[in-house]
């Protein structure tokens, strides 16, 4: 077959066929999402083909080469595992992720709304297919996430009540971090539970399971992950605690705070998420972030870039400017991060500007502003490495170097 006859295929079972726009609204990719990455992937195969940063000019060598590991969110459905089985795939997605990275996770593919399409049911489709490529292409995979406020499955709001939370709550982790077990390098267990903005003890964040559990759900989460998998590093995954500013210093207090009370109580947990949604301009992350992560070392923890990308808010800057403004930050914060010697992996959230949540946050609900196109991945929509690729290829040559048994 083709290029373009299996281009096509592809297209029309997850581009346009009711089946396929169900399965992309679960992934949270629109119609427009969807068309750039397929446009992207015909005329990126020649690029990534011709390309010289792949092999040992690659970022998961690079990464290897300091005993860290490089790696990014992808689509499990846009993955060409059948090409992989067969023994060659011509997609051009497909041989990016499989060039550059040394880990892998689901965008969407192991959260709720993917796993659970009613209260009694599990589908794995997505997530096993991740785990095939994994597999098969020899990557390692992060899970996210068991326990978050946020893509709870609509079924949610009228079955779950405060009688039967902490059952659905512990059986759902039981059932998907058993299934993976053994297979997981990490699991996002709990993701955003604090937000001092809020107001409540702790500065828990007001989330559905807080309302419905109580504030040890968190605690729960963890115990229950460690029984169904001893083999993943559990992780505690949050966002806006990266810059010196006062509001993610409180926000970082807090999670520092919750780290303690885990560790006095004999809560199983091996590491923290820095999420890494960076904006090109502005507040940058800083002395506060390094000492968290010293103070995170002090606990035995280590810390992961999990989703890393760079927002730009400029406006009438050429595209040069806005490379060169993502790419610094890129450089600057990965300099920052990777001079500690328990940050060993850095992920981010995509690989290509084709496909970046970015460019639809916020604007894929009707009335909303168009979306602006975002260039935040070390691929551009063409597969070809952008200013950011070099950035953090260089940020991890300098990397503080990590013995092989710590690494992963
Ligand atoms: C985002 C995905 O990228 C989108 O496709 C989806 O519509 C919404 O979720 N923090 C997280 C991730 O922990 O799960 C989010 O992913 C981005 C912010």
């Amino acid at each position: 077959m083709t290029y373009e006859a299996k281009s096509n295929l592809t297209r029309r079972q997850f581009g346009w066929s009711a089946l396929g726009m169900g399965a992309a609204a679960r992934l949270g990719l629109g119609a427009a999402a969807l068309e750039g990455l397929f446009d992207a992937r015909a005329k990126g195969q020649a690029a990534a083909n011709a390309s010289d940063v792949t092999g040992a000019n690659s970022l998961e060598a690079h990464a290897a080469a300091r005993g860290h590991l490089y790696g990014a969110a992808v689509v499990p459905e846009l993955l060409d595992v059948e090409g992989i089985v067969a023994g060659h795939s011509s997609d051009g997605y497909t041989n990016l992720v499989t060039a550059q990275t040394g880990i892998l996770v689901g965008e969407n593919a192991m959260k709720w709304p993917a796993l659970r399409p009613s209260a009694d049911q599990f589908d794995f489709t997505g997530a096993d297919r991740l785990m095939r490529f994994a597999n098969l292409t020899g990557k390692r995979v992060r899970g996210h996430n068991l326990c978050w406020h946020e893509a709870l499955p609509r079924w949610f709001q009228g079955t779950v009540t405060k009688d039967n939370a902490r059952q659905i709550l512990t059986d759902h982790i039981r059932v998907v971090a058993g299934h993976f077990r053994g297979q997981i390098q990490s699991w996002d267990v709990v993701n955003e539970a604090i937000e001092p903005k809020d107001g409540l003890a702790n500065g828990l964040r007001k989330s559905p399971w807080l309302e419905l559990i109580g504030p040890d759900y968190i605690e729960l989460a963890f115990r229950t992950a460690a029984e169904a998998d001893p083999h993943a590093k559990l992780t505690y995954n949050d966002y806006d605690i990266e810059q010196d500013s006062p509001r993610p210093a409180e926000k970082r207090a807090q999670v520092l705070a919750l780290l303690r009370r885990f560790k006095s109580r004999g809560v199983p947990i091996h590491a923290v998420g820095v999420q890494s949604h960076l904006p090109a301009d502005g507040d940058q992350p800083g002395a506060g972030l390094q000492s968290f992560i010293r103070e995170a070392a002090k606990m035995g923890l280590e810390v992961y870039v999990t989703e890393m990308d760079v927002k730009f808010h400029g406006q009438n800057a050429t595209q040069t400017e806005e490379d060169a403004a993502v790419a610094a930050v890129y450089r600057n914060y990965l300099n920052l991060v990777l001079a500690e010697p328990n940050v060993p992996n850095v992920l981010t959230w995509g690989i290509t500007d084709a496909h970046t949540w970015l460019t639809h946050l916020n604007h894929e609900a009707p009335g909303t502003a168009p979306a602006i196109r975002q260039r935040p991945m070390p691929f551009d929509d063409d597969l070809n490495p952008t200013p950011a690729f070099f950035a953090l290829r260089a940020a991890l040559d300098g990397a503080h170097s990590i013995p092989a048994a710590k690494a992963g």
